[in-house]
């Protein structure tokens, strides 16, 4: 990457966010509907904090911060960086509005795009690292800026809509299986492109022949989960997930209401009665975990779903597509269809370092490896994720209660030895 390519993805990073958040009025862009979810024009500030406080302040000259209290505002989790403001208490931010953190991240584009201009070569090799983690961090908040707005919108009794266009499902297929032989095979980014630093280091790993669902599981496939009693027999449930569908009165997935008998899903384009042939989506690990052990199959390992997915393009149902909801399977191939886009698919690992990782020095190496920690890890890309930014290699993570992510299911089962 030279400084022209440089700016030109900077311009192309930034804009995305914005045309995403376009649609969106100052009073939508203030709601904070839950702790776990923060409003959009947050969003929009942090992504432009990031590159004031990791680009900027390093490097530009006479450095001084657009604003001193945006410094504590819009610090997400950087211990290191210094205090921050609530996580919980987002939403009762007034001030700046929306506009204001427009002029805030025309002031930031400004200034990071004269540092690119006037900067040496050198600096530049220094800095370069730094700035296309910035695009990547920008783009994973694009993903959650509409999770976020999803959630505020699903409270809605007007059922607002915030874009896109429903496609409907295509009179689901039967299930069919790829068989994979394992073996001592490789994980984690092979290099020759950005992967975040938890990709890494790669490494050997055993896996035992399995098999692997060639698709994802189905609205209508859930349905008879449910009316066999999913949500209401322990024995199918891990322990914290079934003390979550009691406590919590779980039925169905997050997104789904009843009226009159029949489903209804909330989606970025309105609430429109369920889908049967659409992909299930917005599940908590433990409702994927206990669906595969209803179906007598279990969740694949990280590992299994990396190395069956390497040799697939990376294209699917992004954000590219504009329909912001998962998609129907479409015909049998005889491969594993929905691998990229469409709906993060639950893994049963636990979310770890590689053998060898190691987090950088400094507040930027809080980014990842602090977060190994109670949660699981999600493979493969979601309807909301933007084109570019996921891979095979890629490791989502949630805690695995989650249900507002747009997560789904793949089933596995293990394979015969020969
Ligand atoms: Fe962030």
């Amino acid at each position: 990457m030279d400084t022209t390519t440089a700016i030109a993805r900077f311009d192309e990073v930034r804009a995305d966010t914005e045309r995403l958040a376009a649609p969106l009025s100052p009073e939508d862009q203030t709601v904070q509907s839950m702790p776990d979810a923060s409003p959009t024009k947050w969003h929009r500030a942090h992504v432009t904090w990031f590159f004031e406080t990791f680009v900027l302040a390093e490097n530009e000259p006479g450095f001084a911060p657009f604003q001193d209290k945006y410094w504590f505002l819009f610090n997400s989790y950087y211990e290191q960086v210094g205090p921050r403001y609530a996580r919980p208490m987002r939403g009762v931010i007034s001030r700046p509005g929306a506009y204001e953190v427009g002029d805030y991240r025309r002031n930031v584009d400004d200034r990071v795009r004269d540092l690119l201009d006037r900067v040496d070569e050198g600096t530049f090799a220094k800095l370069a690292p730094t700035i296309e983690l910035g695009f990547h961090h920008e783009q994973q908040h694009q993903e959650l800026l509409l999770m976020d707005i999803k959630h505020v919108l699903s409270l809605n009794p007007l059922q607002p809509t915030y874009a896109g266009l429903p496609a409907a499902g295509d009179g689901t297929d039967r299930l069919g299986w790829v068989d994979v032989d394992g073996g001592l095979v490789e994980i984690g980014s092979e290099g020759g492109g950005f992967c975040f630093d938890n990709e890494l280091p790669r490494h050997q790993q055993w896996l035992e022949p399995y098999r692997l669902a060639d698709r994802l599981i189905t609205n209508g496939e859930w349905l008879e989960f449910i009316a066999d009693g999913g949500y209401r027999r322990p024995e199918l449930w891990l322990s914290d997930g079934w003390a979550r569908v009691t406590a919590e009165g779980w039925e169905a997935p997050f997104y789904w209401r009843q009226a009159d008998g029949e489903w209804f899903e909330h989606t970025l384009h309105g609430t429109s009665p369920l889908d049967p042939g659409l992909p299930v989506c917005h599940l908590s690990h433990y409702e994927a975990d206990a669906y595969a052990t209803w179906a007598g199959k279990r969740l694949p390992t990280e590992a299994e779903w990396e190395h069956a997915a390497r040799t697939y393009e990376v294209a699917g149902n992004l954000a590219d597509r504009d329909s912001f909801h998962p998609r129907a399977a479409g015909p049998a191939t005889g491969g594993l269809r929905q691998l990229f886009g469409d709906c993060w698919e639950w893994t049963s690992s636990a979310y770890l370092p590689y053998p060898g990782f190691h987090p950088a020095a400094g507040a930027i190496g809080e980014y990842n490896g602090k977060f190994m920690s109670s949660q699981m890890v999600l493979r493969g890309g979601c309807a909301l994720t933007p084109p570019g930014h996921t891979r095979a290699s890629y490791r989502n993570f949630f805690p695995p209660g989650a249900r507002w992510p747009v997560t789904g299911l793949r089933l596995a089962d293990d394979g015969r030895r020969a």
